[in-house]
């Protein structure tokens, strides 16, 4: 499609609960919650919050300013943006090729092959080859997050049987396990999840992804509230907010901190172009700045919410916090069940954590799909059925060894000897693959290209259209609430006694007060 014909976006509130959508998914819900309980809790909160300030929100608005700038997909994007001779890509590319000959000489056969490969399509691709990564990885994830996805439908079908009807964790456990370890049960669930998401990405941006995602945010954040009042209403509630957000710093370790960056950057959709591929729909008229402060502000407070809704009702019935990925499939449908209405509070969490994972497959699937519309010139309908189909098949691998490798010996068998690489089950592989090494990867490379590559004088200049007070206006006088005072001159630094007293009264103040109120209350 020539770019002046490039579908946008119908409406700015469309646009920021589609791309809310996408960050909003199995990460908040499902990741979040239990990361945080394994992680010191509040403690851990707090990095997470810090990694997303300094870290996610800067690369948001890199990747949505060189979406909008390009118009294209993450290939097509990198490929328009990077210089003519890329010097600093041919030396990564000598690196990872020498790399590559290292491992040969350590008789590592499968990664040595990879890196030299590697270092080719370095060569011939440049920075380009970001966006090849970026598609690979939407591929990659999609392939396993619909298998999760499709369990999440499979637990709605039980839930409407009454099948889900738990006395003790442990039945919970034998019925997950069970379940998921049925591969006709979880590859037919992972088959109609991945047909919902074809459905919505063929639609179209505005019919089927914008509308969705206008529908279906508000509807899930109204489920969060109403599971929030009800666990927060339930006796015996404190206790879980406290385990919560009481910080236990000992718990804190360089490993933490790593998690709770990997966890910024799946749950903010970041490093692989999603974010990149939304922004290629947008205007000019568009404010950069601001999209990227309510897309960012609105995934983490439904994280924040998620964990609010969950362990008071895990400790007001006796539940174990820790009880690591199961947490949503094993403790929730017990302790719910000990409540009146019980089933009906599942069905609404389950349906709220399908609604999150649904809006964040799509935009996962329109990063494969809008990369093969503008590089193959494939048509949507096309574009979506092969990506789609291509997904549904890698899933398969996933969909059929969460439990271990019985049933596809021959794929561990592969990655024993050609890799080394020994893990639990394809699912397993696929998500460490995706999340702890392609993501910051692809971060990183988005932020070096954008930061010294491209260079932040032209992504400023993009970042100005529609978002002028983002690089006119001094942080200070911003920050004071002073931006339309004719006297605070943005030009200079403007560090006045005004600016300050701003600062305080709009955050210091607010925050104390917060804390001290807290404090009275016996949360902290
Ligand atoms: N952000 C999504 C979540 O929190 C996952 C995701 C990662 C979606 C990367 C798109 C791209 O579940």
């Amino acid at each position: 499609m020539p770019d002046n014909k490039r579908e946008h976006w119908g409406s700015s509130l469309g646009f920021i609960l589609a791309a809310a959508g996408s960050a909003v998914g199995l990460g908040n819900i499902w990741k979040f919650p239990y990361v945080t309980g394994e992680n010191g809790g509040g403690a851990f909160v707090l990095i997470y919050l810090l990694c997303i300030l300094l870290i996610g929100f800067p690369l948001m608005l890199a990747e949505l300013t060189i979406g909008r700038k390009t118009q294209k997909n993450p290939i097509g994007a990198f490929r328009d943006l990077m210089p003519k001779n890329c010097m600093v890509a041919h030396l990564i590319g000598i690196a990872v090729g020498f790399t590559g000959l290292l491992l040969f000489a350590f008789k590592q056969w499968g990664w040595g092959t990879i890196f030299i490969l590697l270092s080719v399509a370095i060569f011939k691709l440049g920075w380009s080859i970001v966006g090849y990564m970026g598609v690979f990885c939407g591929f990659v994830i999609l392939s396993f997050y619909s298998v999760v996805g499709g369990w999440v439908i499979g637990y709605i079908v039980e839930i409407l049987r009454g099948t889900i009807n738990f006395e003790t964790t442990a039945q919970a456990k034998d019925f997950f396990v069970g379940n998921i370890g049925n591969p006709v049960w979880s590859v037919s669930y992972h088959i109609i999840f991945m047909i919902a998401c074809i459905a919505l990405v063929m639609s179209g941006l505005k019919k089927g992804i914008e509308l969705s995602s206008k529908i279906l945010m508000p509807v899930l954040l109204g489920l969060l509230i109403i599971l929030i009042i009800r666990g927060i209403s339930l006796p015996g509630a404190k206790a879980g907010i406290t385990f919560y957000l009481s910080p236990d710093f000992s718990k804190i370790t360089g490993e933490t901190v790593l998690i709770a960056l990997g966890h910024a950057f799946f749950s903010l959709s970041l490093g692989m172009g999603a974010i990149l591929t939304y922004g290629s729909y947008l205007d000019k008229k568009q404010n950069l700045y601001k999209s990227t402060l309510s897309i960012v502000a609105l995934d983490t407070i439904i994280a924040l919410l998620a964990g609010l809704a969950m362990f008071p009702a895990v400790f007001a019935y006796g539940g174990s916090p820790e009880a690591g990925p199961g947490l949503v499939f094993q403790v929730i449908p017990t302790v719910f069940n000990k409540m009146p209405a019980g089933s009906f509070w599942i069905f609404v969490f389950f349906f709220l954590i399908f609604i999150a994972a649904l809006t964040s497959a799509i935009s996962l699937l329109e990063v494969v799909t809008s990369a093969m519309m503008d590089e193959l010139k494939f048509s949507r309908h096309l574009a979506t059925l092969t990506s789609g189909i291509l997904i549904i098949l890698l899933g398969l691998l996933s969909a059929v060894s969460v439990t271990g490798w019985e049933n596809i010996p021959w794929v561990e068998t592969v990655m024993v000897k050609l890799f080394n690489c020994k893990q639990g089950n394809f699912f397993d592989v696929a998500d460490n693959l995706a999340s702890n090494w392609l993501l910051p990867l692809g971060g990183m490379f988005i932020s070096i290209f954008t930061g010294w590559i491209w260079g932040t004088t032209y992504a400023i200049k993009e970042i100005r259209e529609g978002s002028p007070e983002f690089a006119n206006v001094n942080i200070f006088v911003l920050l004071a609430g002073l931006k339309d005072d004719p006297k605070h001159n943005p030009e200079k630094v403007t560090w006045t006694l005004a600016t300050t007293w701003g600062i305080f009264i709009r955050f210091l103040s607010p925050v104390a007060v917060t804390i001290a109120f807290l404090y009275t209350i016996g949360w902290i």
